[in-house]
C-alpha cells in the first residue's frame, strides 16, 4: 500500500491503562480540574461523536492516503492567495506542500554551502548520532540564514499565518523567524527516535488554564465548534508550562520543513496524520476514557468507561511532546492513516498545523542523502515577539537559541564560513527581530 508503511517500526506502545500510577500530582489535577469544569456528560457526549466522526475520516485517509495531502505551487500562494477551497482543504487535513518556495539554482548552491560549513567544522559539529552527526546542531549556518530568510519564505510565511484569525488589531500575520536545526540524513540510517507525536507541549493541553480553553467546545460536548485556527484564544497557551527540551517557547502556526535535497516515501521523509480537528479532539479526550477489557470491542467508543479518577494520559510526559500509539490511540488507525507525504525535490516546503501529529521516516533507503531544514511559520503575538528578541540576543553573542541551549557549548560565530546576518534584507531584520 503505498504511502503507509509496509511494517509498523518499533515505535513506544503507551498501553498501560491499568497498571501505570504516576506518582506525580498534576496529571490528576489536570484532569480534575477538567471533569469540574466541563462534567461527565459532556466529555462522553465529545468522546463519542469524535469517535464517530473519525470513521468516516480515517476510511477516506486509508483510502486516499497521501493523496489526501494538498500540493500547491508557491507561485499561485505569493501571486494569489490560498483560494476559497485551497485554504478550507489546508483547515480540514491540516498540512500541504508548497512546490518551488526556493528555487532550484539557489537550494542547491545553499545544500552545497551546508556541507562546505559541516566540513570545514568537522570537530565542533553535534548532533545526531555522535560519532557521524546528521540531525545537526547547527542554528545559523549560513544556509538556514539564506533559506529562513529568503523572501518567497517570508512572504508564504505570511500566506501561512493568515490562516489563523486573531480578534485583536495588531499585525499578527507578519512572520518572526524561529532558528531551529538541519538534518542531512545519508541512505540506510535509521531513525526510530521520533515516532508518532504532537509539538507544542503535552501535559500542558490540559493543565494550562489558557491551553486548555482552545479546546474548550471539545471538552464541553461540542467538538464540531472547535476552531482549530482561532489564535486569539490560542497566542497565551504555555506551551513551556512544564519546561522540556521538546517543547519551543514560540507559537508555530505551522511547522515545516524546507527540502534541501530530495525527500521521498521510505527516503528520510516525514509522515502525517493529515486531519486536525477530530484527531486533536480525540487526543484530547482520551485520558477521560478507560477501554474495555474485551479486546474485540475496543472500536466500540460507548463501551469505553468513564474513567474519573485515573490519572494516566496515554503518551504524555511532562517534558516530552504528546506521544500517540495504535493501542493507546486505536480509533486513528495510526497504521493506514499515517502516511508518507508526496515525494518533495530539493526547494520545494511541507507544512503542518501545530496540532497535526508527525513522525520522522523510519527509514532511509535511498541512494542520495536526505536533508531538509526545520523552518517553521511563527505570527507577531507577545509570546513570540519575546521569544524572538531573546534569541536575536543569543545569536548575537554567541550563543544557541533559548529552545537549544540546555547542556549546548556552542558559539557559531567563531565557526569557519560563519557569516551572521550579514546582507539580509529589511524585511527579514524584522522578523529576526532587529525592530522589537
Ligand atoms: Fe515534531
Amino acid at each position: 500500500m503505498p504511502g503507509v508503511l509496509s511494517s509498523w517500526p518499533e515505535w513506544q506502545e503507551y498501553e498501560h491503562q491499568y497498571d501505570h500510577i504516576p506518582k506525580d500530582p498534576d496529571f490528576a489535577a489536570a484532569k480534575q480540574a477538567i471533569v469540574s469544569e466541563y462534567g461527565e456528560e459532556a466529555l462522553r457526549e465529545s468522546w463519542l461523536r469524535v469517535c464517530e466522526d473519525l470513521k468516516a475520516i480515517t476510511d477516506e485517509i486509508s483510502d486516499k492516503r497521501s493523496g489526501i495531502i494538498p500540493v500547491l505551487d508557491t507561485d499561485s500562494i505569493l501571486d494569489h492567495g490560498f483560494t476559497d477551497a485551497e485554504a478550507s482543504e489546508i483547515r480540514r487535513v491540516g498540512c500541504f506542500i508548497a512546490r518551488r518556495t526556493i528555487p532550484a539554482s539557489t537550494v542547491d548552491k545553499a545544500y552545497q554551502d551546508l556541507r562546505q560549513y559541516v566540513a570545514d567544522n568537522r570537530e565542533r559539529v553535534q548532533g545526531w548520532p555522535k560519532e557521524t552527526p546528521s540531525m545537526l546542531m547547527l542554528y545559523d549556518s549560513p544556509t538556514q540564514i539564506a533559506l529562513r530568510t529568503h523572501d518567497r519564505q517570508l512572504r508564504l510565511q505570511r500566506r501561512l499565518n493568515a490562516l489563523w484569525h486573531d480578534g485583536s488589531s495588531d499585525v499578527a500575520t507578519e512572520p518572526l523567524l524561529y532558528s531551529d536545526g538541519v538534518r542531512d540524513r545519508p541512505p540506510g540510517q535509521a531513525f526510530l527516535g521520533l515516532g508518532p507525536h504532537i509539538d507544542a507541549g503535552s501535559l500542558c493541553r490540559w493543565a494550562c488554564p489558557q491551553y486548555r480553553m482552545a479546546y474548550a467546545e471539545i471538552l464541553s460536548g461540542m467538538p464540531e465548534n472547535h476552531d482549530a485556527f482561532d489564535l486569539q484564544v490560542r497566542r497565551n497557551a504555555q506551551q513551556t508550562l512544564f519546561p522540556g527540551t521538546a517543547h519551543s517557547k514560540v507559537f508555530r502556526s505551522f511547522q515545516g520543513w524546507t527540502a534541501l535535497t530530495r525527500a521521498a516515501a521510505s527516503e528520510g521523509a516525514i509522515m502525517l496524520y493529515p486531519n486536525v480537528k477530530a484527531a486533536i479532539a480525540y487526543v484530547m479526550l482520551r485520558p477521560f476514557f478507560a477501554p474495555p477489557m474485551d479486546a474485540d470491542e475496543v472500536m466500540d467508543a460507548s463501551k469505553w468507561t468513564f474513567d474519573r479518577n485515573g490519572a494516566f494520559f496515554p503518551g504524555t510526559t511532562k517534558p516530552d511532546s504528546q506521544r500517540l500509539s495504535r493501542i493507546s490511540h486505536p480509533h486513528l488507525r495510526l497504521e493506514e492513516c499515517l502516511v508518507h507525504i508526496p515525494d518533495m525535490a530539493a526547494g520545494d516546503t511541507v507544512w503542518w498545523h501545530t496540532d497535526v501529529c508527525h513522525a520522522v521516516d523510519p527509514e532511509h533507503r535511498g541512494r542520495e542523502n536526505a536533508s531538509v531544514a526545520y523552518i517553521a511559520a511563527c505570527p507577531t503575538t507577545d509570546v513570540n515577539k519575546s521569544y524572538i528578541k531573546e534569541q536575536l540576543e543569543a545569536t548575537l553573542s554567541g550563543r544557541p537559541p533559548p529552545d537549544y541551549a540546555s547542556g549546548l557549548e556552542l558559539d557559531e560565530r567563531s565557526f569557519i564560513g560563519y557569516t551572521g546576518h550579514v546582507g539580509v534584507s529589511e524585511q527579514a531584520k524584522a522578523a529576526l527581530g532587529y525592530y522589537l
